[in-house]
Order: structure tokens, then C-alpha cells, then sequence
């Protein structure tokens, strides 16, 4: 364990040497590149090395804003305040209980006035854990039989697919997920006038490929269409407002495909941006409360019911041993920065990361 967290912390050096290649200096026009840099000078001597010899390259593009030109307006009424918008979704969904539930979803897209989640910029979260964490989750690049190769990573529930393209840009070959045929064409269109927003981020490794996959998360039909193998399994799979966006019923078996999907490999990961951490769980959702707790009892016991307390608090089991094929998490931590959604009042980041893999 110790000589592979030195390899994977060797690899990490090497691929901040991609990143950290420009002289260009940083300014404060430049405040997500910047705090990335400020959690760098933090957690990564090594970086904090070349940033001093070399200082940082900054890739604005991808978390600033891109001009929008969509059939599907970017988020439809992106004027209500979080609580309103909350309010509304859980009102849309009263009508779409039990199994129609994924028709619901398949509901706001294919109307595409109200989509509260789509922010339109990959998360800043996400770009943070690749460019800053490369010690725990490794790179794209993986070794088979001899042979290099491309990570595969799964985006499930991608919505308009921006975290896909930003996998991408870091040499992934990625599939976004999608079970509404509307946030596909939403996709489409956005891979096809903003790819040039995410550039290679490191030209040792280039570019992955992205796909955009229409199925349910919970069926097997897509996966051969992944071009992987019908029995696809995947070297990173990255959750954001996924597992928040299932109703509590369904979060044992989102927990037992999750660990289906991982493949069973120390350098598999599964990325679990942990959102809303702070909501009250008895004000319902979508988005369901989702605190690091409710991940941790549903991955540590896949497809097993998890007690919640009479408030709809998970209800931590400590003590309780992993059941069999359960996933383990090997990093845990907040990121340096996050969308505005997962920050409190004064701006202070509430959202977690966290990374699972087999045992
Ligand atoms: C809250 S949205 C998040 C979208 C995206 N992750 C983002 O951050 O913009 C949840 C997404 O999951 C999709 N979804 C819901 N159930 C699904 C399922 N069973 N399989 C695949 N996608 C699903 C919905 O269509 C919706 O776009």
C-alpha cells in the first residue's frame, strides 16, 4: 500500500509538471485557478515547488461561464432562489413517485424551462480532486497487460455533460449517462459548440474520448454501447448530484451498482462529490439530504436498507462490519472550491469529496 501511494504520488509530481507548465502569473481576475493554486501551496510540497520555478498554468476557460447558444436554455429559470427552486422540484416530483420516478427528469428536459441543477460550467470540485489529488485517485493513464491505456470513466446522470468533457480534457475516455433522451440533445449540442472550452490539459496524454449514452443507471443495456464490453466496468466513476437525486428507497440499490459498475482494482475509483451536506433531511428533495454519513452506511453495505432516525437522519453503525462487496473509502476531504450551491452564506465551501474503491 505504502510503495503504491509513493508511485501514485510520483505520478502525481510528473502530471503537475503538465499542468504547472506556463509562465503566466497569477492575478486576482483569476479566482478559482487561484484558490485550486492556494489548496496546492497547501497539500503538495512538490507542487508548491514548481508553482514557485515555473508559476501556475492557468485554464480559465472551463470554469468561467461560455457565452450560451441552446435549444435548451442553460437551467430555464435560473432567477429563483434555491429554496423556491427546491420547493418546485419536490412539487414536480410528488407526481412522479416509485417507478416513473426517472420519467420525471425525462419530464423538466424534454420541457426545458426548469432545470435548477444545470449549471452550465464543469464543477470546479471535480477539476480540484484531478489537478490537486492526483496522489490518491492516479491519473488517466493506466497499464494493462504491459500496454498503457486510457482510463474508462462514467459519468451517470450527466446531465448536460459538462463534467464529461472536463474528464475528457484530462485524457479519460469518458461515457455520460443520461436516461432522459432530452439532456442527450442537450449534451450533443453542447459537446458540439463548447469542446473548444476544455483543452488538453496535458499534452504528454492528450485528449480522451467522450460518448453520451442514453439508459438507466440500474439496467445493463447500455453497457454495450459503452464500446467496452457488455460487461463494461469502469476505472472512475464520478457522482455529482446523482446519489442526491434518488429517492431514499432507491439509494441500496444505487449503492449496489456503484460498486457493480467499479472495476474491482486498487487504481478504480469512484468519486462521490457529497451534496447538499447541510440540508435538513425532513425537507424531503430532490436534491435528498446527502451528508458524508448516508455515503459512507450505503457503500459500506450495498443493496442493504440503511436505518434513518425519526428526523430522516442516516443513522451512523460504526461498529457494524462492511457487508461483502462493499467499497472502501481511501479519501476524504473538502475542496478547495466548489459550485456556489454547495457553499454556505459567507461563501465557505460544504461539499466533500470522497473516494471509494474495493477492498
Ligand atoms: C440532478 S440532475 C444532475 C445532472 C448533472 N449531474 C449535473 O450536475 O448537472 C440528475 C440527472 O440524473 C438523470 N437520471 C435520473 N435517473 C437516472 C437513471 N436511472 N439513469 C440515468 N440517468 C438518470 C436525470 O435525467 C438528471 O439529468
Amino acid at each position: 500500500m505504502r510503495n503504491q501511494v509513493r508511485l501514485n504520488t510520483r505520478r502525481a509530481t510528473s502530471y503537475c509538471r503538465g499542468v504547472l507548465r506556463s509562465h503566466q502569473p497569477l492575478t486576482s481576475s483569476q479566482p478559482a485557478t487561484s484558490r485550486l493554486l492556494r489548496s496546492q501551496l497547501l497539500v503538495e510540497p512538490q507542487a508548491r515547488l514548481k508553482i514557485q520555478n515555473h508559476r501556475l498554468s492557468t485554464v480559465v476557460t472551463p470554469f468561467t461561464r461560455p457565452a450560451i447558444r441552446m435549444s435548451i436554455p442553460l437551467g430555464g429559470r435560473t432567477d429563483l432562489p434555491v429554496e423556491e427552486a427546491r420547493a418546485e422540484l419536490k412539487r414536480h416530483f410528488s407526481d412522479y413517485q416509485g417507478p416513473k420516478y426517472a420519467d420525471g427528469w425525462a419530464d423538466l428536459w424534454a420541457k426545458g424551462e426548469f432545470l435548477p441543477w444545470d449549471r452550465g460550467n464543469p464543477s470546479p470540485a471535480l477539476a480540484d480532486t484531478l489537478i490537486n489529488h492526483g496522489d490518491v485517485i492516479g491519473h488517466a493513464m493506466i497499464e494493462e497487460d504491459g500496454q498503457p491505456r486510457r482510463k474508462r470513466a462514467l459519468v451517470p446522470g450527466c446531465g448536460r455533460g459538462v463534467d464529461v468533457l472536463l474528464l475528457q480534457s484530462f485524457g479519460y475516455d469518458v461515457i455520460g449517462l443520461e436516461y432522459a433522451p432530452d439532456a442527450l440533445k442537450a449534451c450533443e449540442e453542447y459537446q458540439k459548440e463548447h469542446a473548444g472550452d476544455y483543452p488538453v490539459r496535458d499534452e504528454k496524454i492528450g485528449k480522451g474520448s467522450a460518448r453520451f449514452l442514453q439508459g438507466d443507471f440500474y439496467m445493463d443495456d447500455w453497457l454495450e454501447k459503452t464500446g467496452f464490453g457488455k460487461d463494461a466496468k469502469f476505472d472512475l466513476i464520478y457522482d455529482y448530484t446523482f446519489f442526491c437525486a434518488m429517492q431514499l428507497p432507491m439509494r441500496p440499490a444505487w449503492a449496489k451498482r456503484m460498486a457493480e459498475l467499479l472495476r474491482p482494482s486498487p487504481q478504480a475509483n469512484l468519486i462521490c462529490l457529497e451534496f447538499p451536506t447541510s440540508k435538513p433531511a425532513m425537507a424531503g428533495g430532490p436534491p435528498f439530504a446527502s451528508p458524508p454519513k448516508a455515503y459512507f452506511e450505503h457503500l459500506s453495505h450495498p443493496g442493504e436498507e440503511v436505518k434513518y432516525d425519526a428526523e430522516g437522519n442516516v443513522k451512523m453503525n460504526p461498529l457494524a462490519p462492511s457487508s461483502p462487496g462493499a467499497l472502501e473509502r481511501v479519501g476524504h476531504w473538502q475542496p478547495a472550491d466548489t459550485h456556489k450551491v454547495g457553499k454556505d452564506a459567507e461563501g465557505k465551501v460544504q461539499d466533500w469529496i470522497a473516494v471509494w474503491r474495493h477492498r
